[in-house]
């Protein structure tokens, strides 16, 4: 276990479109944590601190063609990685780079030659100063940005929750979808995820083919609430693909398509109609998410559950996620179904409040804090590697 209070990981993250680094710290007021801690309820635990978050984004890059082009992106990784890199190290007040401790990198899953500029930095870093490195999965990062609150100013950004275990996360991002429980760090199932594209990803296709512009995610949840405001509802309901089946899989390329058919059914399409469109799609990807959570929640039963990625930041997902658990916390109706004895595992479960954990806005999309905040977890595991046993690997699977 690391108890070193002078703990100092430089985190750095170029799994796609946004080149980013961040100093995780620890909290000077938590205190050790380990088998002790697990021993004896109620001692407090050695707890992260975020002392700087610097991104890159090359979204207005990738406006420009609607999507991230690989080559584009990987190239502008090259330009912006030592520059935020610098800007990490002195938003957190580190005059020399030696005094950083660990290296945290993510290694995988992402665009290969999007990875390997911020991991190949990372690993000359680790050479250069002889310190250990951490390999994070890039979807293990999004969880972990849930333990960090909002924003207190600028800089710095302490993170008070804690993981109680098993924990459920629904990661939703333009990349991935899906629904993964960890019985602690480091230990993941992933119990369902997209047959096809991810939730992003629809968000960013149904924008384009309402030509609105990229990233859709943000765009299209804004058009909505306008609707909504304006508007006392719609008609106009799109299918919930898989919302019935007995998996906890998702699809969302034939909801994309029912988009598509109803715009070319709308000859002369006025703005009104996109209000709409994008309030009755932002509803069913919603109800689709909600539901499919609410069940792996009735089936695991989690004492946490986590909403990240670049999806998490929209508003109506995380209104509706923890509407649905509160009143699935306050309710003592049997189900259906069940066992007397199944129901009163279940009431049990209920009474318990299950802690939703959703990271600030400002963490739902990629970066750094994120990747530095799992890498503490397995740093105080001791779970460390040198610069020459790290492999980068662009399908990684979390496991
Ligand atoms: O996690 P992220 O920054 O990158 C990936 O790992 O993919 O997620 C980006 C995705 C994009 O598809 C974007 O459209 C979506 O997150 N997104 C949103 C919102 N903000 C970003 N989707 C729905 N509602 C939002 N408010
Ligand atoms: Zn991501």
């Amino acid at each position: 276990m690391q108890n070193d209070k002078e703990m100092k990981i430089l985190a750095i993250e170029s799994s796609c479109d946004e080149t980013a680094a961040a100093i995780i710290s620890i909290d000077q007021n938590s205190q050790p944590q380990g088998f002790q801690a697990r021993l004896t309820p109620g001692v407090k635990e050695f707890r992260p601190i975020i002392l700087s978050n610097a991104v890159s984004s090359q979204v207005d890059l990738h406006a420009k063609t609607g999507g991230v082009v690989p080559e584009v992106a990987s190239r502008a990784h090259m330009e912006a990685i030592i520059p935020i890199i610098d800007q990490a190290l002195s938003d957190a007040h580190i005059e020399t780079i030696s005094s950083i401790t660990h290296i945290a990198v993510t290694a995988g899953p992402g665009l290969i030659g999007s990875l390997l500029v911020g991991f190949n930095a990372a690993k000359s870093i680790a050479y250069a100063l002889d310190k250990p490195i951490v390999p994070i999965n890039h979807i293990e990062g999004h969880i972990y940005s849930a333990l960090a609150t909002e924003l207190k100013n600028q800089k710095t950004e302490e993170s008070k929750n804690r993981f109680e275990f098993p924990l459920l996360a629904l990661v939703v991002s333009g990349g991935h979808t899906s629904l993964i429980l960890a019985k602690d760090h480091g230990k993941y199932e992933i119990i369902g995820e997209t047959v096809d594209d991810a939730a992003g990803e629809a968000f960013d296709k149904v924008s384009k083919l309402l030509d609105l512009g990229y990233p859709g995610g943000p765009i299209i949840s804004r058009l909505a609430s306008q609707y909504r405001n304006e508007n006392t509802g719609t008609n106009l309901i799109f299918p919930r693909p898989m919302i019935n089946d007995n998996t906890f899989n998702f699809s969302f390329s034939g909801l994309k398509t029912a988009v598509l058919t109803e715009v070319k059914k709308r000859t002369d399409i006025r703005d009104l109609d996109k209000l709409e469109i994008a309030a009755a799609f932002e509803d069913a990807v919603v109800d689709v998410l909600v539901t499919k959570t609410m069940r792996a929640i009735e089936k695991h039963e989690p004492n946490t559950v986590v909403l990240a990625g670049g999806v998490a930041a929209n508003k109506t997902l995380r209104g509706s996620l923890i509407k649905a658990i509160s009143n699935y916390c306050s309710s003592d109706a049997a189900l259906e179904s069940r066992t007397t004895e199944q129901t009163s595992r279940l009431q049990e479960h209920r009474s318990k409040n299950i802690q939703l954990l959703v990271p600030p806005i400002s963490l739902c999309g990629d970066n750094a804090a994120m990747i530095g905040l799992a890498a503490f977890y397995h740093i105080q595991n001791n779970d460390l590697k040198t610069w020459d046993q790290i492999k980068v690997d662009s399908n990684w699977e979390l496991s």
